[in-house]
């Protein structure tokens, strides 16, 4: 491969959408951001530098980072922030990926206008497993907040309550003319008939999935976080923070219409508030021209809309996700860990904790409400974990006695049980190299069923089994699927339900799990592993680079 750079100046921007102007944090002055193409195999080196007043990191989502640790971006976990005036050189290479993914701040709320596309394409030479495309077009989801989302959200961690919800979802930073004051902020996908699109699906929504469908189109997923999946059609993909979906668009050879409605809206399923606005794009047929009389006035129709399930389809959410399978050919096969070497069951979810000393806290007793990990809420600590462990110095940083299990066994998915008071910590799991793991992520519903995105930094998963209510340890093993399972970086765990993922931990550094509704990482739904160093050359995570930001 070849080596690819990049210059990433972080600096405010004034930027105006829904009437209203506001200075915002961006890379290179753009909304989304810049975005970083490479070839399977190529190495990427991106100068990061911070002229904001805000600490700053920046995560590769989804780039599996092996044996490049250093460079994967969650602040405190992997490296301390780049301080104002301060840059770091981000050093990596995309090694058997190919796909979507994408970029985005990894500090505080951040990654609500730093992001920006990653593509991945194959080795060159190597066509794509579907047709080839005629065009493609990356389509980034976002979300849009009239006020500043870094006082808004120190406020929510003061209070312990709720933060507000977004004035806007986005797509590619435009909110559609369906929002006030929009019409002008719509993005438009112009398309020849006839032809074949690969739209490259992102979802950098902070606290929202979203459906996204396009009026009288269906859609073939071939794609999704980088792995090729078996494709299947459908008229709505479902899309968690932190996923990115492939999808083949074939346009119609004759249109009776020129224009149609694409939208996105939330799949929410959780107690709290959410922003159920809609973003509209339009895709518009070029027709050839000159176009004949018959159809000229035809062209003035309405745009057609796409009808989108509603806000909270657990049906249709279950049976997307169970048709995203991994492709499993011989080029591209599923390398499902078929032993497990260790096991582990998780809950998610929001709970309750007592209100940190010096605050003042609304809920009941002066409590707040917190998300947790088998019943620990994760406090950042405030050098990074991988210098720590790197150097051995994990003393009063981190300890290595993350729970395995949940303190307590009860009905996950039914009444919870009274005073489950959630307790903090930096709490830790450490896996010797090329431990085959099995984790369940099992909902809990202590304040409410919800569906959790669940990210892991490092690796792929494959999600083995999915299922509502309870996981069965004793009969729901059986039914794993280990032939083609889906791999991805991110998966919902479903409300008041379970997912089974397994994954080989044969990348050594210390790797960030957490829910990409970026409300719940702020409220503690978070924790990491620690894998260590193999006995070989080429298992170790080699010393940090000497631009490495200081805490
Ligand atoms: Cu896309 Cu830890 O995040």
């Amino acid at each position: 491969g070849i080596t690819r750079h990049y210059k990433f100046d972080v600096r405010m921007q004034n930027v105006t959408r829904l009437c209203q102007t506001k200075s915002i944090v961006t890379v290179n002055g753009q909304l989304p951001g810049p975005q970083i193409t490479a070839r399977e195999g190529d190495r990427v080196i991106v100068k990061v530098v911070n002229h904001v007043q805000y600490n700053l990191t920046v995560h590769w989502h989804g780039v599996r980072q092996l044996r490049s640790g250093w460079a994967d971006g969650p602040a405190y976990v992997t490296q301390c922030p780049i301080q104002t005036g301060q840059s770091y050189v981000y050093n990596f290479t995309v090694t058997g990926q190919r796909g979507t993914l994408f970029w985005h701040a990894h500090i505080s709320w951040l990654r609500v206008t730093v992001y920006g596309p990653i593509v991945i394409l194959p080795k060159r030479g190597v066509p794509y497993p579907f047709p080839q495309p005629y065009k493609e077009v990356p389509i980034i989801f976002g979300e849009w907040w009239k006020t500043d989302t870094e006082i808004l959200i120190n406020q929510a961690m003061q209070t312990g309550l709720a933060p507000n919800v977004s004035d806007a979802f986005t797509i590619n930073g435009l909110p559609g003319h369906l929002y006030n004051c929009s019409a002008k902020d719509t993005f438009k996908l112009k398309v020849k008939p006839g032809k074949t699109y690969l739209l490259r699906l992102i979802n950098a929504a902070l606290n929202d999935e979203l459906f996204f469908s396009i009026a009288n189109h269906s859609l073939t997923v071939v794609e999704a976080d980088a792995v090729y999946t078996k494709p299947f059609k459908t008229d709505t993909v479902l899309i968690t923070p932190g996923q990115t979906t492939n999808v083949l668009l074939k346009t119609k050879r004759h249109s009776p219409n020129a224009t149609f409605l694409m939208a996105a809206r939330p799949y929410a399923t959780g107690p709290a508030a959410f922003d159920n606005t809609t973003t509209a794009g339009i895709l518009e047929y070029h027709l050839p021209s000159p176009v004949p009389k018959s159809n000229k006035n035809k062209i003035q129709l309405p745009l057609l809309k796409p009808s989108l399930p509603i806000f909270n389809d657990t049906t249709f959410a279950a049976n997307f996700n169970k048709r995203v399978r991994s492709l499993a050919t011989p080029n591209f096969p599923a390398n499902v860990p078929q032993k497990i070497d260790r096991k582990f069951f998780f809950t998610v979810g929001l709970g309750i904790m007592g209100c940190p000393q010096s605050q003042t806290c609304q809920g009941p007793n002066n409590t707040r409400v917190a998300a947790a990990v088998n019943n620990v809420s994760f406090v950042m600590p405030t050098t990074a974990l991988l210098q720590a462990h790197f150097f051995n110095q994990n003393n009063g940083v981190y300890t290595t006695d993350f729970p395995a299990n949940p303190p307590f066994n009860f009905n996950y998915t039914g009444t919870p049980p009274a005073n489950i008071m959630v307790s903090s910590g930096t709490k830790v799991v450490v896996l010797p190299f090329n431990t085959s793991v099995e984790l369940v992520l099992q909902d809990t519903s202590i304040i409410g069923a919800e569906s959790h995105p669940l990210h892991l930094h490092g690796f792929n998963f494959f999600i083995v089994g999915q299922g509502i209510g309870n996981f069965d340890p004793k009969k729901d093993p059986a039914k794993f699927n280990l032939v083609d399972p889906a791999e991805r970086n991110t998966a919902g765990v479903p409300s008041g339900g379970w997912i089974a993922i397994r994954f080989l931990a044969d990348n050594p550094g210390v790797w960030f799990m957490h829910c990409h509704l970026e409300v719940h990482t702020s409220w503690g739904l978070k924790m990491a592993w620690i894998v260590r160093d193999g006995k070989g050359r080429k298992q170790k995570l080699p010393p940090p680079p000497s631009d490495l930001p200081k805490c």
